[in-house]
């Protein structure tokens, strides 16, 4: 499995400790920034992690922010990505079961490490259920990708 990560100077402190845990589960990874504190603009982290996950070049994408709110809205911007915002294990684990999301954004100023690594725990080690009536939403939700989706 390869995971594109990234974040914003919102999310930066708790880049660290994601990255540890991937490196001890032995989690390929690659980080699209930002690479220091100051302050910069979620958007085109966003981007990049989105796009890398909707090439295929990825399979999973994390995204952090200050709140995850900025980061979701732009990826659900770009087709192929469905991005769950969740800031707890059940959301995290269901949205991979139901919506098969292939981005997992939250907020640095909402949660803390622990609670994090369970989240991401739960998202990356979470099939999609492959259920006839999820995959049906999922495919509608793919149908409303037009022209305008970022690609
Ligand atoms: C940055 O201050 C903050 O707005 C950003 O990290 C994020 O929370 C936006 O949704």
């Amino acid at each position: 499995m390869k995971i594109a990560i990234g974040t914003d100077h919102g999310g930066f402190n708790l880049k660290p400790v994601l990255k540890e845990y991937l490196d001890k589960k032995g989690i390929e990874y690659k980080d699209f920034g930002c690479y220091g504190p100051e302050s910069v603009d979620y958007n085109e982290y966003a981007l990049a992690v989105s796009k890398a996950v909707a090439s295929g070049e990825y399979d999973l994408g994390i995204l952090i922010c200050g709140t995850g709110i900025g980061m979701s809205i732009v990826a659900n911007k770009v087709k192929g990505i469905r991005c769950g915002h969740c800031h707890d294990v059940f959301s995290a684990r269901m949205t991979r079961l139901h919506n098969d999301a292939n981005v997992l954004a939250f907020g640095e100023r909402v949660i803390g490490p622990g609670l994090m690594i369970d989240i991401v725990e739960a998202f990356i080690s979470t099939p999609f259920s492959g259920n006839e009536r999820h995959e049906r939403r999922v495919n509608k939700i793919k149908a409303l990708e037009d022209e305008n989706f970022v690609k």
